[in-house]
């Protein structure tokens, strides 16, 4: 049988309330000072509106919640309802009408707790797939790490580099929350490409010769094919839509000079502007197997020249603002 929760100071007084819903509802009579069991209860009532600021909002969105008095009065109703009473009954009533209104109610009270249910649900799928998500992507960005050993830690690296940078644009409402948290997600497979660059060139300590910075200048465009394929396989994986415009995008430079497909300005995707100031950042102070590392100063000067030729300005100006914080 569905339980009424009744709070009330003087329970002894919806006696012969109780008699009227016998058969059809078990009451729990609860003092408002005392600790009410929520759990057990279908539907809460109570006789004054004090009690009802007492309830928490969690039950109050959860349960149906009668407001009893003993006269009709619009102006207590009101009250009654603005602090969130769902249903008023002035008393006395009759016992037939009362039931009708209560199967009502107990019909809302288990459409809330399926649709409780169905989001708790859904948010559990959610958080499994989004666990999925980062663990292929991990699993991608190490093997493209473990290929080039003259990177040492540089793919990882610029995905906490683009969370960085990419905090300011939150912050300024360009980017949510959540598209920064797919980004970074996305920003270690930029380079995903060069392993269909062979090692011979991939690995090479000196300069390349033009035929081999050809097949090195092809990893965007690998990469991106490679992409292309996991989105067919894997559709649900929102991250990589963004994995795609990186991978193919992170080589263009603002001024159109860049490659694959020497795409200008707003044409290249915010997200791939982003990474390609962080990628070179991170290329110019990080050491190789065949130099050094420069200090953090000298690349900023070799990265601010290239305002309005290689990089977006906006980005720079956020590059600005945060780059103490990047190693
Ligand atoms: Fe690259």
């Amino acid at each position: 049988m569905e339980k009424i929760l009744l709070i009330s100071k003087e329970p002894e007084r919806w006696r012969d309330f109780e008699k009227l819903l016998s058969g059809s509802y078990e009451f729990i009579f609860s003092k408002p000072k005392e600790a009410a069991d929520f759990k057990a209860a279908s539907i809460i009532a109570t006789d004054e509106v004090s009690n009802i600021e007492k309830i928490p909002s969690t039950e109050k969105s959860r349960l149906p919640l009668v407001f009893f008095d003993e006269a009709d009065d619009f102006s207590k109703e009101i009250q009654a309802r603005r602090q969130g009473a769902t249903e008023y009954v002035s008393l006395p009533t009759d016992r037939e009408l009362l039931l009708f209104r209560f199967k009502n109610l107990s019909q809302t009270s288990q459409l809330i707790k399926a649709n409780g249910d169905d989001i708790r649900w859904m948010r559990m799928i959610r958080r499994e797939m989004l666990s999925m998500q980062e663990g292929m992507a991990e699993i991608m960005a190490q093997t493209v790490e473990s290929r080039d050993e003259n990177t040492g830690g540089h793919v990882t690296r610029t995905a906490t580099f683009i969370g960085i940078l990419g905090d300011e644009f939150v912050e300024s409402g360009k980017l949510t929350r959540d598209e920064l948290n797919l980004i970074t997600m996305a920003a270690p497979l930029h380079d995903i490409g060069k392993i269909a660059v062979r090692d011979s060139i991939l690995l090479k300590p000196g300069p390349l010769t033009d035929s081999e910075r050809l097949e090195m200048m092809s990893h965007p465009a690998k990469g991106a094919t490679l992409i292309q394929k996991m989105q067919r396989r894997f559709e649900s994986h929102s991250y990589l839509k963004y994995a795609y415009d990186i991978a193919l995008n992170h080589h263009e430079r603002f001024d159109g000079k860049g490659y694959p497909n020497g795409k200008k300005g707003e044409e290249i995707p915010f997200w791939a502007r982003l990474m390609a100031v962080i990628d070179v950042y991170d290329a110019l102070v990080s050491d190789r197997i065949y130099r050094k590392g420069m200090s953090k100063e000298k690349a900023y000067e070799i990265i601010f020249s290239g305002v309005d030729t290689q990089f977006d300005p906006e980005v720079l100006e956020a590059f600005d603002n945060c780059k103490d914080y990047l190693l």
